[in-house]
C-alpha cells in the first residue's frame, strides 16, 4: 500500500468543471467503477462532492496505467493529473464536460467486493443496508440528506442565537418519571438498585431554566422513548427544543413561525406564507377526522347524523340510540375506481381502525346505488342525496360509530384514498397549527384522566376554574405544528402557579406525596419566583423527512435503529459480562417456560 506522499488535495471531485480545463489537480476518493479500453483505462473517483472520470493512458505514464489496471471498486485512490475538455461529454453528471487526465496513482487502500451497491437505487434489503450503515453511508442520497441536516441545524442554530435564545446541555442521567412514554432506564452502579432514566424530552430542566432567568433557551438534543415503533419514529430521536420567558401562545407561535420560514426559504427555496393556518383540535376533529390533518387534498368528513334519527337500518339505529355519529367523505366524480372488491379492501382497511362496516352510495344515472338501500326509507335516500349535493359519478362512504372511532376510520380512509389516487403532491407544504387540545385523555388502561400533552401543560384562560371538575371538557394552551399531515412539532404554555399545578395533580390522581417524590424538585423551584413561561419541540428527523421528501426517517440519520430498536451494524442491544451484571448488584431473570 503506498502513502500520500507529498500529495495533498487541490480540488474535490465533484466541483470540477470547464473552468478548471488546462489546470493540475491532486484529487483524492473512492473508485466507483474501473473500464479498460485498449490502451485507456477510465475509472469514476467519488468524494463527497460527487463524481468525475479519470484517465489513465499508457502514453501519458505508463507505471500509472499499469498501477491502474488493479484498481477494483471502492478502492482508496490519490491521483494527480491534468483537466480536459471532454470528447464525449456526458451532461447528466455535473463534471461531464471535463475528465482528467492522470500523470500519477497512488493506491491508498483496497477494498474487498462490497455486499451493496453504491448507489442510490441498488434495491438492497434495508436489513443489508442498516448491517453495511458506513456503505449505505457512501451512497449520494444518504449524504445528501446527512449534508441537509446539518445545514438545517446551522439555520436553526443561527436563527435562534440571533433572537437571544441560548444553548444550554441538560442532563442524560436523569431520574425516571413514569408519566408519557416508557423510560429507558440505566442501572446505577455506585448506588446500587438504583436507576436513571435517559430523558424523554428536557422538559422540566427547560423549565427549571426559565424559573433560573435564562429568558430564552434552546438545543438540538437527542430523547430517548421506549415505545413502539412506527415508520415515523425512533427510540432515540433528535429534537430542536426550545422555551421562553414572558410569553404567551401567539409569541411562540410567531417566533417559530419566523424559524419555520427561514428553514424553509433557505433549504427548499419555499417562501412560506405567514401566518400559517390555525385550526382547533375540535375543528381539526370533525373535519379531517384526525389531529394532524393533511390539508393537500379535500374530501372532509361530514356529519350526516340527523337525516337518520328514525331509521330502520340497525348499524344506523344503534349508532343513534347509543349518542354515536354517522359520518361520510365524497369522492367526486369518481364512483368508477372503485369496484366492489376495492371497496371491500377499503372496508377491511377501515375496520383495522375500530370500524363496524363501510357503507356506501354511489350515484348513477341520477339513482343512488348502494348495498344498504334496501334498508333506508325513500327519505333518507332523498336526504343523503340533497344533503351532499350528490352528482352522478360521486360516491361516498360512510361510517357509524363512536364518535372517536368513526373519526379515526374515515381520517385514515380519506388519506388512503388520497394515495391511491395519487393526489398527494410531495412538493406542497401544506401547514397548520393545531390549538386548544384537550387537556386530558382517559386511559382505559390506567382507569384514569391521563395529561393529553404533558403534567405541566396550562388550562386555556376560560377553564382554569373548572379543568379539575370537568376534565372532559378542558382546553389546554397546547399547540401542534403540522405539516402534510405529521405532527412536526408540539409545545404549550406551563402551569406556573403552584395551585393551579396542585389542582392538575390532583385531577391526574396523584396524592401530594406522589406528586412530590416524582416532580419534588419542580414544586419546590416553584416557590421562588416563577416568570410565566412556555416553548416548544420539533421532531428534527421528521422535519427533515419533509425536507428530504424522505418516506423513511432512518434514511435521515446516520446510524438509526430498527423496528425492534436494535443497531444491526453494532449489534446493540447486546448481552453483557456477569461481572458487568454484578458490579451493578443486577441478576437476569431466567426465561419464563412459555
Ligand atoms: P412531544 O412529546 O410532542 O413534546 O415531542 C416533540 C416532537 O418530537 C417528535 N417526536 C419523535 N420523533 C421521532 N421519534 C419519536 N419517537 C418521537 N416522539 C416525538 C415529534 C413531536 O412533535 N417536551 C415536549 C415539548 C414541549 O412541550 O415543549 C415534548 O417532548 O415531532
Ligand atoms: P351488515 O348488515 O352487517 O351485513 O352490513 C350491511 C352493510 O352495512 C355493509 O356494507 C356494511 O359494511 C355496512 N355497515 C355495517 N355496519 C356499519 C357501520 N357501523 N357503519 C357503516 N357501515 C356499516
Amino acid at each position: 500500500m503506498e502513502t500520500m506522499g507529498s500529495l495533498r488535495r487541490t480540488n474535490m471531485c465533484g466541483e470540477l468543471n470547464l473552468k478548471h480545463i488546462g489546470k493540475e489537480v491532486i484529487l483524492m476518493g473512492w473508485v466507483q467503477k474501473r473500464r479498460s479500453l485498449g490502451g485507456l483505462i477510465f475509472a469514476d473517483l467519488r468524494d463527497i462532492k460527487g463524481l468525475v472520470q479519470v484517465v489513465f493512458d499508457e502514453d501519458i505514464n505508463k507505471e500509472a496505467f499499469e498501477k491502474a489496471e488493479k484498481l477494483r471498486s471502492e478502492f482508496v485512490i490519490a491521483i494527480r493529473g491534468k483537466v480536459c475538455e471532454r470528447k464525449s461529454k456526458n451532461l447528466e453528471l455535473a463534471t461531464g464536460e471535463i475528465e482528467v487526465y492522470a500523470e500519477e496513482l497512488r493506491i491508498l487502500d483496497t477494498a474487498i467486493t462490497p455486499p451493496i451497491y453504491i448507489k442510490d437505487d441498488d434495491n438492497i434489503s434495508e436489513q443489508m443496508r442498516l448491517k453495511y450503515r458506513f456503505l449505505d453511508l457512501r451512497k449520494p442520497f444518504m449524504q445528501n440528506n446527512l449534508i441537509t441536516r446539518s445545514k438545517t441545524a446551522k439555520i436553526v442554530r443561527d436563527f435562534l442565537y440571533d433572537n437571544e435564545f441560548i444553548e444550554v446541555e441538560t442532563p442524560m442521567l436523569i431520574k425516571s418519571s413514569p408519566e408519557g412514554a416508557r423510560d429507558y432506564l440505566v442501572p446505577s452502579r455506585v448506588s446500587q438498585g438504583k436507576f436513571y432514566a435517559l430523558p424523554q424530552s428536557p422538559q422540566l430542566f427547560k423549565q427549571l431554566l426559565m424559573v433560573a432567568g435564562y429568558n430564552k433557551y434552546y438545543q438540538i438534543v437527542k430523547c430517548f422513548r421506549d415505545e413502539d415503533l412506527r415508520a415515523n419514529r425512533q427510540p432515540e430521536f433528535t429534537q430542536i427544543d426550545l422555551e421562553m420567558s414572558f410569553v404567551d401562545i401567539e409569541d411562540v407561535i410567531y417566533m417559530n413561525e419566523r424559524l419555520i420560514y427561514n428553514v424553509f426559504k433557505e433549504i427548499k427555496d419555499i417562501e412560506i406564507q405567514l401566518p400559517i393556518k390555525r385550526m382547533t383540535y375540535k375543528e381539526a376533529m370533525e373535519r379531517y377526522g384526525s389531529d394532524k390533518p393533511d390539508l393537500r387534498f379535500g374530501y372532509e368528513l361530514k356529519d350526516i347524523s340527523k337525516i337518520f334519527n328514525n331509521s330502520e337500518f340497525n348499524a344506523f339505529k344503534n349508532t343513534i340510540d347509543n349518542k354515536g355519529k354517522i359520518k361520510c367523505i365524497k369522492i367526486d366524480g369518481s364512483a368508477e375506481e372503485f369496484s366492489r372488491k376495492g371497496i371491500s379492501k377499503l372496508e377491511k382497511f377501515a375496520k383495522t381502525y375500530g370500524a363496524k362496516g363501510l357503507a356506501w352510495f354511489k350515484k348513477v344515472n341520477d339513482n343512488l346505488e348502494s348495498p344498504i338501500a334496501k334498508f333506508l326509507s325513500e327519505e333518507e335516500i332523498k336526504n343523503i342525496d340533497e344533503l351532499l349535493v350528490m352528482k352522478n359519478g360521486d360516491i361516498v362512504f360512510v361510517v357509524a360509530d363512536k364518535e372517536s372511532v368513526v373519526n379515526n376510520a374515515l381520517g385514515a380512509l380519506r388519506l388512503e384514498i388520497a394515495i391511491k389516487k395519487n393526489l398527494i403532491d410531495k412538493n406542497i407544504y401544506e401547514m397548520v397549527w393545531v390549538t386548544e387540545f384537550p387537556l386530558f385523555e382517559y386511559s382505559e388502561e390506567e382507569n384514569r384522566y391521563v395529561a393529553k400533552h404533558h403534567p405541566f401543560t396550562s388550562p386555556v384562560d376560560e377553564d382554569i376554574a373548572t379543568f379539575d371538575t370537568d376534565p372532559k371538557n378542558a382546553r389546554a394552551k397546547a399547540y401542534d405544528l403540522v405539516i402534510n399531515g405529521d405532527e412536526i412539532g408540539g409545545g404549550s404554555i406551563r402551569i406556573t402557579n403552584s395551585e393551579i399545578q396542585n389542582r392538575m395533580f390532583n385531577a391526574l390522581g396523584f396524592t401530594e406525596e406522589e406528586a412530590n417524590a416524582q416532580f419534588g424538585y419542580l414544586l419546590e423551584a416553584f416557590k421562588y419566583g416563577v416568570p410565566p413561561h412556555g416553548g416548544m419541540a420539533y421532531g428534527f428527523d421528521r422535519l427533515l423527512m419533509m425536507l428530504t421528501n424522505s418516506d423513511n426517517m432512518r434514511d435521515v440519520i446516520a446510524f438509526p435503529k430498527t423496528q425492534s430498536a436494535s443497531c444491526l451494524m453494532t449489534e446493540a442491544p447486546s448481552e453483557v459480562k456477569l461481572s458487568q451484571l454484578d458490579e451493578l448488584g443486577l441478576e437476569i431473570k431466567p426465561e419464563k417456560e412459555s
